[in-house]
């Protein structure tokens, strides 16, 4: 489709395989309801439980309603009330932010929050600058009150403007409705400066990563495992040799489905967690348009 060989993209960004959800008419919600089915089944939460179900994504299935609001349906959750975040690669960590205070808060019980992208339905198969990297998946995790301590112990969420003209999507918003147009322009598929937002990942998630440390009394020695967004395997290798973090203990998908957006962070903890024992203290951290990013301890609770 472009002008690139596998090896130029295995040794400058990791990836050696993606994901591709196809079917006529299926959306981001086609992922994310088996992978709610599975954590309720896993979890032994009957759907009439949940409360709440926060999506984040960049690519709803349609503009309205929120893909929350199929997730809502197709999953029988008939007692949830729910909305879509976004916040680009970011949007799991500011979902997950976002559910802990409605826990907090004692109101809500039991919180979803989904990170899902279905990043083919906006990639330009032409762009050698984004079609080699992105790739579609789902996850979903579960909050509950904590009654032994263990669980969300610190967030920082930040954003940092300068990266609305490095990174984003110019039509089919408000701004620039959709038409003949914008579509013969390709203006519906994500732009980036490739460079730039490397840059700004490897600082902005090494800088509030080491915030986020300090500010908790805590070094690189007592995390087990660094949970970064899977953009690029320097960006990864980058920022956990910044804290002075061992490959063995930064939890990489990458490999396997690329950089799936807001999927990138719950598609990891699905895949490790056979590896995670109670106690066990996780730094997730991520970067996406906007620019948005975070970080976010906490103790891995079951
Ligand atoms: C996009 C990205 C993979 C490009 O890698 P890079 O190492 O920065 O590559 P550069 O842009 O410096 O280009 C280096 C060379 O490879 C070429 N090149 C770029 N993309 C290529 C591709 N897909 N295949 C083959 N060659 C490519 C360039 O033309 C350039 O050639 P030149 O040296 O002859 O001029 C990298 O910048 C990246 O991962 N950026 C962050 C993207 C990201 O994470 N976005 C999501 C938001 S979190």
């Amino acid at each position: 489709m472009v002008d690139t060989s596998d090896e130029w993209i295995k040794t400058r960004t990791g990836i050696h395989e993606r994901r591709i959800l196809k079917g006529e008419g299926k959306g981001t919600s086609d992922m994310i309801v088996p992978a709610v089915n599975n954590l309720l089944n896993n979890s032994q939460v009957r759907p009439e439980e949940i409360d709440l179900v926060i999506v984040a994504t960049i690519t709803p299935d349609r503009m309205l309603p929120a893909t929350a609001m199929h997730v809502v349906k197709r999953c029988r959750l008939i007692n949830a009330f729910g909305f879509d975040i976004n916040a680009a690669c970011s949007g799991f960590l500011y979902g997950l932010e976002t559910a802990r205070r409605f826990v907090e808060s004692g109101s809500y019980k039991n919180v979803i929050i989904i990170g899902a992208d279905k990043m083919s339905s906006i990639i330009d198969y032409q762009d050698r600058n984004t079609c080699i990297i992105f790739g579609d998946g789902a996850g979903a995790a579960l909050l509950q009150p904590s009654t032994n301590g263990l669980g969300i112990q610190d967030a920082i969420l930040r954003a940092d403007s300068s990266g609305v003209e490095l990174l984003y999507q110019h039509a089919g918003g408000s701004a620039y409705p959709p038409n003949e147009e914008t579509v013969a322009n390709r203006e519906h598929f994500v732009y980036q400066d490739g460079k730039q937002v490397f840059k700004a990942a490897v600082q902005g998630m090494s800088g509030v990563c080491q915030d986020i440390l300090e500010r908790n009394g805590l070094t690189g020695d007592d995390i087990d495992w660094l949970v970064p967004h899977q953009a690029n395997i320097r960006i990864i290798d980058a920022t956990r040799e910044r804290m002075g973090l061992p490959r063995e203990k930064t939890m990489i998908n990458i490999h396997k489905y690329g950089n799936t957006t807001a999927g990138t962070l719950p598609l990891c903890l699905w895949g490790y967690k056979d590896q995670l024992k109670p106690g066990d203290r996780l730094l997730l951290t991520a970067f996406g348009g906007g620019f948005t990013y975070g970080a976010i301890i906490l103790t891995w609770g079951c």
